[in-house]
């Protein structure tokens, strides 16, 4: 059967029109008027009709300090639906030195038959040895296109300079894009190290063992070596002004540097880390929360599109979880849980607070993300051909945050409380309702895995 959404504004990142859109089974096959159709109606009067978020900065059973991240593909992709995301870019690890593939089938095998939104990977390499190099041809064939390497967690995900060389210079060849976690590892070893030692041992001390010169060093440093080897490269979770700054300089002088900035980093600070009772605990991610000030610097990399994206870093551990860093912060599992905030927040706070117009935002949480990781025109467009991932928004569909109205597997919600004038009230995945009034209506396994292209320059 056919469906019509009929009678909305459609706010594209290219402009906004009264228009309605006719999808047949998984795809949009019109837009326009369609008066005498036969379909199912979605009625849309009133409200703004947008491309599904694409979140690429997720992390779904992630393995970190002793435990996994708690949201699974089941809650984590409700959750996404729940706050209009419609797919994922969540990120492999690579588990084993000397090869890549038994991680991604790995990966594979968590996401599939669990998931309610359609997701990808992308490869984070943790050992770049000869055979890993070689393997990431390998991820090329399976439709994986982008990989990560960190500069930080030492011993654990961080790799070498000349392992990130490496990275970079197959990625040249390859045609793929490499995103880099950035911040100083070995220093902030350092840091940690002296903190504990003198009996600092609480979560605000997670902050001030990372400060931004640590962060903007290791972009800058990042950036230099991606020059170098001539291959594009995107930052990522860009936490300060700083750091947004290296980024903002190479793009000058004609490097391909991209980047991202998180929620977290627009709408909470370094003072979250201080709340009392380990509350501060929540709020334990790396980069970590920065002072305020940062903020409206942040807000303005998106408006001019220095940064690309606006992600959530979905990471989320209960406080139970949390807890294993009571006596000692460096024990805290790093990550915040966001992943159904995202979308919502950049309305109210974005278009509705006159920071952001509605089409740099249906931008940034879509299209250019789109564009950027190998996706579009089949995801980041409502257009003729493209995916039906839709979502419905009501300005007027008041929402409040809280664990009584989240999906996410976390039994806190770190924006509990905060009310919205707006929010997500249809979401469709591929001409499936997933999200229908508060209610997640489609079964696990609904959403499949996404084949992407190759990084295109010229588009994004
Ligand atoms: O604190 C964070 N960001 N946790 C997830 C892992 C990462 O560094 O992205
Ligand atoms: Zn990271
Ligand atoms: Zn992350």
């Amino acid at each position: 059967m056919r469906k019509i959404i009929r009678g909305g504004t459609i706010v594209n990142a290219s402009g906004a029109s009264d228009a309605d859109v006719l999808i047949d089974g998984e795809t949009i096959a019109g837009v326009g008027r369609f008066d005498g159709v036969d379909a199912e109606v979605i009625d849309a009067a009133g409200c703004f009709v947008l491309p599904g978020a694409i979140d690429n900065h997720t992390h779904m059973s992630m393995p970190f300090g002793g435990t996994r991240s708690s949201d699974d593909y089941d809650t984590g992709t409700q959750a996404a639906a729940a706050g209009g995301t419609t797919c994922i870019v969540d990120f492999a690890l690579q588990m084993h030195p000397n090869g890549l593939r038994s991680s991604l089938e790995e990966w594979m095998g968590r996401a599939e038959d669990a998931a309610h939104v359609d997701y990808g990977f992308h490869m984070a390499i943790t050992s770049a040895d000869r055979e890993t190099i070689a393997d990431m041809g390998a991820m090329v064939e399976e439709g994986v296109t982008s990989f990560k390497v960190f500069m930080a967690y030492p011993n654990v995900l961080m790799v070498r300079d000349d392992e990130f060389l490496a990275v970079l210079e197959r990625s040249r060849e390859l045609g793929t894009l490499v995103m880099v976690h950035c911040e100083n590892g070995f220093a902030i070893q350092h840091l940690v190290n002296t903190a504990l030692a003198n009996g600092q041992t609480d979560p605000i001390h997670h902050a001030l063992t990372r400060p931004e010169t640590m962060e903007a060093e290791a972009t800058g440093r990042a950036i230099r070596l991606a020059e170098f080897a001539g291959a594009p490269l995107f930052v990522v979770h860009v936490s300060c002004r700083d750091a947004a700054e290296e980024i903002i300089a190479a793009r000058s002088r004609g490097v391909e540097a991209y980047g991202e900035t998180c929620i977290q980093y627009l709408f909470n600070s370094i003072d979250d880390l201080r709340r009392p009772d380990f509350a501060g605990a929540r709020y334990v991610c790396s980069p970590p929360l920065r002072d305020a000030a940062n903020q409206p610097f942040l807000w303005n990399a998106l408006r001019f599109d220095h940064l690309q994206s606006i992600s959530t870093d979905h990471c989320p551990f209960t406080d139970e979880q949390k807890r294993l860093g009571l006596d000692d912060f460096s024990k805290i599992p790093n990550g915040l849980a966001a992943i159904q905030h995202r979308l919502p927040m950049m309305w109210e706070h974005g278009v509705r607070e006159g920071r952001l117009s509605m089409t740099r935002v249906v931008d940034i949480t879509s299209t250019a993300i789109a564009k950027m990781f190998g996706l579009y025109p089949r995801k980041g467009v409502i257009d003729v051909g493209a995916d039906a991932d839709i979502v419905v928004f009501d300005p007027n569909r008041r929402h409040v945050f809280g664990t009584d109205t989240s999906f996410m597997n976390v039994d806190y919600d770190i924006y509990e409380g905060q009310e919205l004038a707006g929010s997500p009230r249809v979401t469709l995945s591929r001409g499936t309702v997933v999200f229908d009034d508060g209610k997640i209506v489609t079964k696990p396994g609904h959403g499949r895995f996404v084949r992407r292209s190759l990084f295109d320059p010229l588009a994004v």
